[in-house]
């Protein structure tokens, strides 16, 4: 029988209308657990999610994101920043893998979040300055990589018009012969 892609990987998507409700907190730990699975190089684990559900702390991390992600992120009940180490736990050297451990713990997430019927969405779109400050994250030591919003799938009618025209589900992809190649000699 040949191989084909299981659904779940092209069913995940990173959508715009979030319902307001609340993430129950055993949701939210799985997320991060799935996390703490990602491969990294020498196991440093060298991420960091730092998010809110409420309060001020959720008010200043919507005000770190670029006004274009703000408009429809303000209604997903978790935000966060994920970090980087810039240097290995252990020898306090500089770690130039940290981004890609990073990002492998990030799609975690985002695989997690899918199978618990809920979906995220990452976002390059913010300040990181202003990131490193709300998170209490040095940013000498981390790098703020990505944004993120995580909640239930919303109704595309909470969103401004010209969202709504793009929230149709899933996204195109590059052919496969563009992005993987054998080397054959
Ligand atoms: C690192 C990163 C940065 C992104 N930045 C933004 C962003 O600032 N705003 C936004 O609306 N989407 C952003 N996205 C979402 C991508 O546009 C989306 O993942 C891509 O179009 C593929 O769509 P899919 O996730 O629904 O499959 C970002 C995704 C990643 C991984």
């Amino acid at each position: 029988m040949p191989a084909t892609l299981t659904p779940f990987f092209a069913a995940r998507w990173s959508p715009r209308a979030f319902r307001e409700d609340p993430l129950p907190l055993d949701q939210i730990n799985t997320l991060f657990e799935a996390a703490r699975r990602a491969p990294s190089c020498f196991n440093d684990q060298p991420w960091r999610f730092v998010y809110a559900t409420r309060g001020p702390a959720r008010a200043r991390l919507l005000q770190t994101l670029a006004e274009a992600n703000q408009i429809w992120a303000q209604r997903a009940p978790l935000l966060g920043i994920v970090f980087a180490r810039k240097t290995f736990d252990a020898t306090g050297k500089p770690n130039r893998w940290s981004e890609f451990d990073s990002g492998a713990a990030a799609m975690a997430i985002a695989l997690q979040a899918h199978l618990l019927g809920i979906e995220s969405h990452f976002m390059g779109g913010f300040d990181e300055s202003a990131a490193a400050t709300a998170c209490a994250m040095d940013p000498k030591a981390w790098t703020a990589m990505a944004a993120f919003a995580i909640g239930k799938v919303g109704d595309p009618a909470t969103l401004p018009e010209k969202l709504r025209e793009r929230e149709t589900g899933r996204s195109p992809r590059k052919p496969l012969a563009e992005v993987a190649h054998e080397l054959t000699d």
